[in-house]
């Protein structure tokens, strides 16, 4: 490989750390760029890193000076949809002029970019499973965010000939298989590490969100995907982008969707413990069903979930989660 330098902003987060490891894997030098607000040093285990906020235009700057790049994974952005409610000035500001200053130096610097994006991107959509080129209509500043991303780099293709990669996650859970990583998050809010923490009882019980949904047993359908295999996806993606692929944008998702009750069946099999739970009204924002249309990773990637299925999923977030809170309680 003649520059196997990657900048990966984020990537002593959840999916940038695994991100790192599948890249350091696949022979390439992650370099980590991340202000450790939300990351962990612990994650970044895989190359260097670059203490420093995405908004520190010089910082960036010197970073890429630095270590020359041949890419930029950027993944550095802020992802809680309620606090993105709450607090949307700083997720344009992390998130939209984060971004821009990625956006500049790699079009200066003339290197593709592989983006974090989400199916927050489809607010509520009215087609399933979702296909790219569903509409977009976010619901949340956070998915305005992204969405404006994606919308900047489109932009940049345009009249700079930047290329990108713009990767749309459905439902990252699980962790790493070797227990080496995973996600570190404190007071987690998403479904998987909750009803986790709930059998552990570091936490109340799950509140099932909304019994009452157009779904087969009245709870919420989701994507959930593996986190090593988002991982591998970004492989996929910037290999193809280096080999001198055209801009896409893209699903990550498993094409399966699984209910609320599915996903708690799968933890209470996976761990052998009842999860404590309590059904609960409807959480604010949240559509009936969110499944992938996925021919079109697999197409322009060659990439398709293989870690996916819930049982690996729950059993490598149980391992994680265990060793998280080892020494806390004896189940
Ligand atoms: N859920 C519960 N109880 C909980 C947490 C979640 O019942 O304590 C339910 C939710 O209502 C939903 C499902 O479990 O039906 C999954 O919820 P998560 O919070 O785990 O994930 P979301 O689907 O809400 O969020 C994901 C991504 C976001 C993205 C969003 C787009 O994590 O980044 O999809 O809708 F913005």
């Amino acid at each position: 490989m003649a520059n196997s330098t990657i900048l990966v902003t984020g990537g002593a987060g959840y999916i940038g750390s695994h991100a790192c490891k599948a890249l350091a894997k696949a022979g390439f030098s992650p370099v980590v760029y991340d202000n450790l607000t939300t990351g962990f040093r612990e994650s970044v285990l895989f190359g260097p890193l670059v203490e420093a906020d995405i908004r520190d235009a010089e910082a960036f700057q010197q970073a890429m000076e630095k270590h020359k790049p041949a890419a930029i994974v950027h993944f550095a952005a802020k992802l809680a949809v309620g606090e993105s409610v709450e607090q949307p000035e700083d997720y344009y500001d992390v998130n939209v002029r984060g971004a821009w200053n990625v956006i500049h130096n790699a079009r200066n610097a003339g290197i593709p970019i592989v983006f974090s994006s989400t199916a927050a991107v489809y607010g509520i959509p009215e087609t399933f499973p979702i296909a790219e080129d569903a509409p977009l209509a976010p619901i949340n500043p956070y998915g305005h965010s992204k969405r404006m991303v994606e919308q900047m780099l489109a932009d940049a293709a345009h009249a700079y000939n930047l290329r990108y990669a713009s990767l749309r996650y459905f439902n990252a859970c699980g962790a790493d298989a070797e227990g080496q990583l995973g996600l570190r998050q404190t007071n987690p809010t998403h479904l998987i590490p909750v009803a986790l923490e709930a059998i552990l009882e570091t936490r109340p019980p799950l509140q099932v969100f909304g019994t009452d949904y157009p779904t087969e047993d009245g709870t919420a359908v989701r994507d959930y995907i593996h986190v090593a295999d988002l991982a591998d996806a970004h492989v996929a993606a910037l290999k193809y982008l280096l080999g001198g692929g055209e801009c896409t944008v893209l699903n990550l998702g498993t094409g399966t969707g699984y209910s609320v009750k599915q996903v708690i069946d799968a933890i209470e099999s996976g761990t052998g413990h009842n999860v404590p739970r309590q059904d609960h009204a409807r959480r604010a924002g949240d559509p009936p069903a969110l499944v992938a249309a996925v021919e079109k990773a697999r197409n322009v990637l060659g990439w398709q979930a293989t870690q996916s299925a819930l049982p690996n999923i729950v059993a490598t977030a149980w391992k994680w989660r265990q060793q998280l809170t080892s020494g806390a309680k004896a189940l």
